[in-house]
């Protein structure tokens, strides 16, 4: 059980895809009754922190791609789905390039006020330069964007919790800014949590240093601990903690055979030209470097079908393996486990009826056997 580390007895969280933009969580041409407006996304908000969510993740995407031609800002649509929930935590996805941080923790911390500290942001590096050639701007090279990703990171601290902030960094300048007012302090949130995306060499060494949060791609329990073992490293070099979100597409039917029949059919009519656009156009990201790692390094025709190679967490089957699956990744260290779905409103309510209590309650016996306080070996 060498893999397994200290995760203390907290439960484990829950997050959801927001449908920002048009297609649903897979590129496929199979019925989805997922709907990308905000009258859907609203309703979806408040059926999910009755179901046990605390967080949903908004998607950022300017222009259309691969299977996604409409798209909501995921700010503005981050803090719309806050104004109509009362307890979840809406972290708005933000590309560095498009944004100056002082603009931004502005935006974020007027949010966080109106909601009652519940604003996050997702930092996430890029991988579409197609995107940011379209908006005229300049597409760094892969390891420089995670540069440019880290000042950003340090400066949005710095703003949020400094009365004097002031920087000259390679990427942005700041004079004497006193940002006013602050975002919502408490305890265990000195400033709206910091997540980030990516899993390369660059991004793992990134997380360690300053974010709060790290998102895996979808991947299996070894290749969930390979990163962290490498996060918390740098992490523990730096005296810091980060913690672990992993993404997964969850198809739950009552039968293992129903479940295994909708992933057969999403997969047998995804869009391939769409599938396939987007496998070349993600070679931009951790591929593009020296050793070659990352997401999407090693992702078949199948595992992109879900942009997120949600499919290699396993979640399908039924609500007791997929529980069961959950606690193992949770043994793992994975503090958080981030979900899309099929069709989201029935999805979500099933997960909340027939999943979350199986968890809750695997959880419960293990803490009893000791097994979740388990010291890294
Ligand atoms: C959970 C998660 C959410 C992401 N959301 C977005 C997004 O909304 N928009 C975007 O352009 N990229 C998004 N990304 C992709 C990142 O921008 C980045 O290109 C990708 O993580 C590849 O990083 P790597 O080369 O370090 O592996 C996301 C990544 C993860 C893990």
């Amino acid at each position: 059980m060498s893999d397994e580390v200290d995760v203390g007895r907290e439960p484990i969280k829950f997050a959801y895809w927001v449908p920002n933009v048009s297609g649903g969580l897979v590129v496929s041409r199979i019925e989805q009754r997922t709907d990308w407006s905000y009258d859907y996304n609203r309703r979806l908000a408040v059926l999910a922190e009755n179901n046990g969510f605390d967080y949903a993740l908004s998607q950022v995407r300017y222009t259309a791609s691969y299977g996604a031609a409409y798209q909501h800002e995921s700010t503005g649509f981050s803090l719309a789905l806050l104004l109509a929930t009362e307890r979840l935590k809406v972290i708005a996805a933000i590309h560095p390039g498009l944004w100056h941080p002082g603009v931004l923790a502005k935006f974020i911390a007027t949010a966080d006020q109106i909601t009652g500290g519940r604003a996050a942001v997702n930092v996430v590096s890029g991988w579409f330069k197609d995107e940011f050639t379209k908006l005229g701007e300049p597409w760094l090279e892969h390891d420089e964007r995670y540069r440019r990703s880290e000042e950003f990171i340090r400066y949005l601290r710095e703003i949020w919790t400094d009365d004097h902030a002031e920087f000259r960094g390679d990427f942005y300048r700041l004079h004497d800014f006193d940002l006013k007012p602050k975002p919502v302090t408490a305890l265990d949130r000195p400033h709206p949590e910091i997540f980030q995306g990516g899993n390369s060499t660059a991004a793992r060494a990134m997380a360690g240093r300053v974010s709060d949060w790290y998102f895996s791609n979808g991947r299996d329990l070894d290749g969930v601990s390979e990163q962290i073992a490498e996060v918390n490293a740098e992490a523990a070099r730096q005296g810091r903690r980060v913690r672990f979100g992993l993404n997964g597409f969850l198809i739950a039917r009552d039968t293992e055979a129903e479940a295994r029949e909708v992933l057969r059919e999403i997969i047998a009519k995804a869009d391939r030209e769409a599938v396939e656009g987007f496998g070349s156009a993600v070679r931009q990201a951790g591929r593009s470097t020296s050793d070659g790692k990352g997401m999407w390094q090693d992702s078949e025709f199948a595992d992109l079908v879900q942009y997120n190679d949600g499919f290699r967490t396993g979640l399908v089957g039924t609500p007791e393996q997929i529980a069961e699956r959950i606690v193992a990744y949770r043994r793992r260290g994975v503090d958080l486990i981030l979900l899309g779905f099929l069709h989201y409103l029935e999805d979500v309510e099933y997960f909340g009826r027939r999943i979350l209590p199986l968890v809750r309650e695997l959880e419960a016996d293990a803490a009893e056997r000791g097994e979740l306080v388990r010291g890294v070996s």
